[in-house]
């Protein structure tokens, strides 16, 4: 088992108070590929961002590759097991598309050769784009930078949120295919997130968040 989530539960606490996850668990073995979809606001990112240990549940558990997700390991279990592909990119603008691309191993403290990031971009297409700031690239490219970098530190579970929610079709299949074929080919785990059935259905099994609970719809 890669992941083992446990009686999830989450609520944010201002104006008002808003529970978001009331009781979610879930699993997934290694080399499986996972949906998770739902409707705008029902907590989809929020799920993920507890499943990758960017956040912390009230009450339950996250558990990666057998360690339970704790804040004092949560970077180095991010920094090793995890390559998250966020809603949108969070890419350093400034940096160039290699740099980009290595970013996860140069926080890892990881010392890497210009080839590694080379052999990451021509895997998704972008090799020579490699110098080029990555402020100036197109939504899909920038896409296709964010898959290359959540694999760079070769992460056993990838973590997506919508990884094609802002492109237009074209553009959001390729990346869809890409980061399938992959994700195949590395034999990686991968929770995926998306509101598109199409993308959810190249998935093994299909979970739908709705009012706090998460339930299989398809196995
Ligand atoms: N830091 C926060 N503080 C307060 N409320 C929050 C916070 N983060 C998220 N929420 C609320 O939690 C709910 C779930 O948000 P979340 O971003 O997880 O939804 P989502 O399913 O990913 O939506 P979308 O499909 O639009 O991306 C929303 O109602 C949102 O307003
Ligand atoms: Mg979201």
């Amino acid at each position: 088992m890669i992941l083992c989530a446990k009686n999830l539960k989450k609520s944010y606490k201002s104006a008002q108070t808003v529970t978001v996850l009331s009781d979610v668990s879930l699993s997934l073995e290694y080399g499986k590929s996972l949906a998770i979809c739902g409707r705008s606001g029902e907590g989809k990112t929020t799920l993920l961002h507890i499943l990758g240990t960017l956040e912390f549940p009230e009450e339950g558990s996250v558990t990666i590759e057998g360690v339970l997700c704790t804040p004092s390991n949560a970077a180095k279990l991010r920094r090793h097991s995890i390559g998250f592909i966020f809603q949108s990119f969070h890419l350093l603008e400034d940096f160039t598309v290699l740099e980009n691309v290595l970013m996860p191993a140069h926080i890892a403290r990881r010392k890497t050769e210009r080839k590694e990031g080379l052999d990451l971009l021509d895997a998704v297409g972008l090799v020579e784009r490699a110098d080029f700031p990555v402020g100036l690239l197109s939504g899909g490219e920038k896409q296709r930078v964010a898959i290359a970098r959540a694999l760079c530190n070769k992460p056993n579970l990838i973590l997506a949120d919508e990884p094609s929610g802002n492109l237009d079709a074209a553009s959001a299949a390729s990346a869809a295919n890409l980061l399938f074929s992959l994700v195949k080919e590395h034999c990686k785990s991968l929770i995926l997130v998306t509101h598109d059935p199409t993308l959810a259905a190249l998935c093994d099994t299909t979970h739908v968040l709705h009012e706090g609970t998460l339930d299989l719809l398809r196995n």
